[in-house]
């Protein structure tokens, strides 16, 4: 037994890891047929439909962060990963673009902070969008390498800064918390009944077509009995949930546009993955044209403001061929605080995953979140 362990942390082949290479795979491409599509709305013996409590969150709520009536919202567990809910786009016609747009024009902007601020000035850093919008490589030339900022951006931290290297939060890398993307992720917890989240950090992930995201678990968060939402814009994703070992095979499921994934209970804590992203060109048609929602039935009065022609014309243009992924994370637990003494550089405190495991993660993904092939 013993030497079996040994084997697959030298060959780095477990359960989680073949699968996880399977469906990155691109030559000959893997079978998708057993990839789980919640939107498909069909109840298997792993799928099982949820109710949540219409009455947790009012429609007028919902609406003013642009979601539908938590009545309409198609919710579902995964039979054997308690805790995770799915949920089918619950957002209002329309509304995606403003989220899209914050993630691509607002929430880049300082004091927040990005992956192109490890390696250049603040300044250069200034000013992503405007900086951007010029040059944006033309959408018909193919595979061109990135010019733009903007396509060159991979991640943006909020609130809580994640640092990507000691693998923490401290309370001295800290900005304000985008006050409507918390009041999103409130509505959606408490929906999914947990009544009093407080969004501290976000990590927004952004991926080309050609983007992964390696094997991980969330567990910097000091409170895990709260839970961590996860939202999909754009370009579809193959998403993988494991359990708490790198042996448990994971499931795969993919997240379309606007789909929302709940972390919580005992999948707060399981091993997750993006191996793939795939091509949806029928749900970037569906927000394109979703586009004239706002010009007939907005009813305004809210926290998602109208996006104009011009931004939109950007963020259209950018998720067509990209997917933007924000997940938002209660960190502290009512009344914590983070400890007195921070661990020491060089010193993380000590994680689930072996050494050898996390030197072959940092090697690839090179300190960032997201590998692209
Ligand atoms: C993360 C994460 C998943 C995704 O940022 O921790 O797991 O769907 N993201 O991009
Ligand atoms: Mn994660």
């Amino acid at each position: 037994m013993a030497k079996m362990a040994a084997s697959v942390v030298e060959t780095g082949e477990d359960a989680f890891r073949k699968i996880f290479k399977l469906y990155k795979r691109r030559n000959p491409p893997p079978d998708f047929s057993d990839v789980i599509d919640f939107s498909e709305c069909v109840t298997t013996d792993k799928v099982v439909p949820v109710k949540l409590d219409p009455a947790a969150v009012s429609d007028g709520d919902a609406a003013k962060v642009g979601l539908r009536p938590v009545k309409d919202w198609k919710a579902f567990n995964l039979q054997g990963y308690p805790g995770f809910i799915f949920i089918t786009n619950p957002f209002l016609r329309g509304s995606q673009l403003f989220w899209v747009r914050q993630c691509l024009k607002t929430y880049p902007q300082k004091p927040n902070v990005c992956n192109l601020d490890m390696h250049m000035s603040p300044i250069d850093t200034q000013d992503i969008w405007d900086k951007s919008v010029p040059n944006l490589s033309s959408p018909s030339v193919g595979k061109t390498e990135p010019r733009t900022l903007l396509e060159r951006l991979r991640w943006v931290t909020l609130g809580y800064h994640y640092n990507w290297n000691s693998k923490t939060y401290s309370a001295s890398h800290s900005t304000p918390f985008p006050t409507e993307l918390h009041l999103l992720s409130y509505q959606i917890a408490t929906a999914c009944g947990f009544p009093g989240f407080i969004a501290e950090a976000g990590i927004l992930n952004y991926y080309k077509s050609d983007s992964s995201l390696g094997i991980h678990v969330d567990e910097s968060e000091l409170d895990h009995s709260r839970p961590l939402l996860s939202f999909s814009f754009g370009q579809s994703a193959i998403f993988l949930l494991g359990g708490t070992h790198r042996q448990d095979t994971p499931t795969a499921m993919y997240m379309h546009s606007g789909d929302l994934m709940v972390m919580s209970g005992q999948s707060r804590l399981f091993y997750h993955a993006v191996p793939r992203i795939v091509p949806t060109h029928q749900k970037v048609e569906a927000l394109e044209s979703d586009r004239c929602g706002w010009h007939s039935g907005w009813q305004g009065g809210a926290v998602v403001e109208r996006v104009s022609e011009e931004d939109w014309a950007v963020c259209a243009r950018y998720i067509h061929s990209s997917r933007i992924n924000m997940t938002v994370r209660q960190v502290l637990g009512q009344g914590q605080n983070f400890p007195e003494t921070p661990p020491r550089p060089g010193h993380p405190e000590e994680r689930q995953e072996d050494d050898e495991d996390r030197m072959k993660r940092r090697r690839k993904s090179d300190s960032f979140n997201i590998n692209n092939t």
